[in-house]
């Protein structure tokens, strides 16, 4: 099961186990990391599952769709790696893959 690290905006790291498959979304609800609210429940619909990926870790993660991509555009926090991370499906190739979560959702 692939490790993902996970920054609060104040600093605070989680490293926790994710199965493949499972979002990033659901793998931080799961192990009780604050900073996702996710009041979609993962339909890519609200926009409070942002996250930013860490450069290093930008193309394993790959880009937003289109749709996807609409809706970051309307956070103003919205950076280089930012992707909602309901739409971010865990993969062995994220062993140790770094996150950030926004302060605007807490
Ligand atoms: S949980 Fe709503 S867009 Fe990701």
């Amino acid at each position: 099961m692939p490790v993902i690290n996970f920054i609060e905006f104040d600093g605070t790291e989680y490293s926790v186990d994710v199965a493949e498959g499972v979002s990033l979304m659901q793998g931080a609800l799961d192990n009780m990391v604050d900073g996702i609210v996710a009041e979609c429940g993962g339909c890519c619909v609200c926009c409070t599952c942002h996250c930013m990926i860490d450069p290093a870790w930008q193309e394993t993660a790959g880009s937003a769709n289109a749709e996807e991509s609409e809706l970051l555009d309307m956070l103003d926090s919205r950076e280089d790696g930012s992707r909602l991370s309901c739409q971010v499906k865990v993969t062995p190739a994220m062993e140790g893959m770094v996150v950030r979560l926004p302060e605007s959702q807490y």
